[in-house]
């Protein structure tokens, strides 16, 4: 009798995992409450931001997918890999499904973030300074990006961080990108990131963003980044 059940049980997740695959591209749950972020995101921002503008991501890039099916068997990051080869509509809308994804989860509630390890901290003085630098430098980048965008803390092909900035919903994944290397923190520099609280004032945003970047993630991010290089 434990058996069938066993097998019931079985049966029924994979009836799970077909339709899900058969769906496409899903929204995932924040891994904190809408309002965990507040007062530096507040929490009617980040409804809108993950419910109305990531939905809408999600949305438009499954319908993009399915009018390429060939694109249906790649992965996301895939995808992006190889964007170049793909239409506008996979470009913005899987970038935009691909970066909110990660900027989620790279917050947490104000601080409680932690520090950079040991290790990334090294690698942020060897490459950027000091950790004050970095900041800086990082700002620096998100208020000089013209309209909408993204800036990114990345480590390039020879294992060096690096500070960039895309435009749209690009990202350094991408191959159509100059500025290629994986991603370990980027910050949403979209109006619909800040505009309700902080209106037009992006540097006051990007400076309090600090106080809710996870640094834990984002150092468990730079080891899996340097342990696939190895
Ligand atoms: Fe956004």
């Amino acid at each position: 009798m434990r058996y069938l059940n066993l097998v019931f049980a079985a049966f029924l997740l994979s009836l799970v995992t077909q339709s899900a695959a058969a769906q496409g591209f899903s929204l995932a749950s924040l891994p904190y409450p809408y309002d965990a972020l507040a007062p530096v995101i507040d929490e009617q921002t980040m409804r809108i931001h993950h419910g109305r503008h990531h939905q809408a991501y999600v949305d438009n890039l499954n319908k993009a997918v399915a009018a390429s099916p060939a694109l249906a068997e790649l992965s996301l990051e895939a995808l992006l890999t190889q964007v170049s080869k793909t239409s506008d509509a996979v470009r913005n809308n899987g970038g935009g499904h691909w970066n909110h994804g990660f900027f989620w989860q790279s917050m947490t509630r104000p601080g409680e973030g932690g520090a950079p390890s040991a290790e990334l901290l090294a690698a942020i003085n060897r490459d950027l300074g000091s950790l004050d630098q970095f900041k800086a430098a990082f700002r620096a980048a998100g208020l000089s990006r013209f309209g909408s965008g993204w800036a990114w803390l990345i480590v390039t092909a020879d294992g060096k961080l690096k500070i960039t900035s895309t435009p749209n919903q690009d990202n350094p994944l991408m191959d159509v990108v100059a500025d290629r290397g994986t991603p370990i923190l980027g910050n949403d520099l979209w109006e619909h990131a800040y505009y309700l609280h902080y209106q037009n004032r992006r540097g006051d945003y990007l400076e309090a963003w600090w106080q809710v970047v996870n640094w834990s993630v984002v150092s468990s991010r730079y080891a899996e980044a340097r342990r696939t290089r190895e």
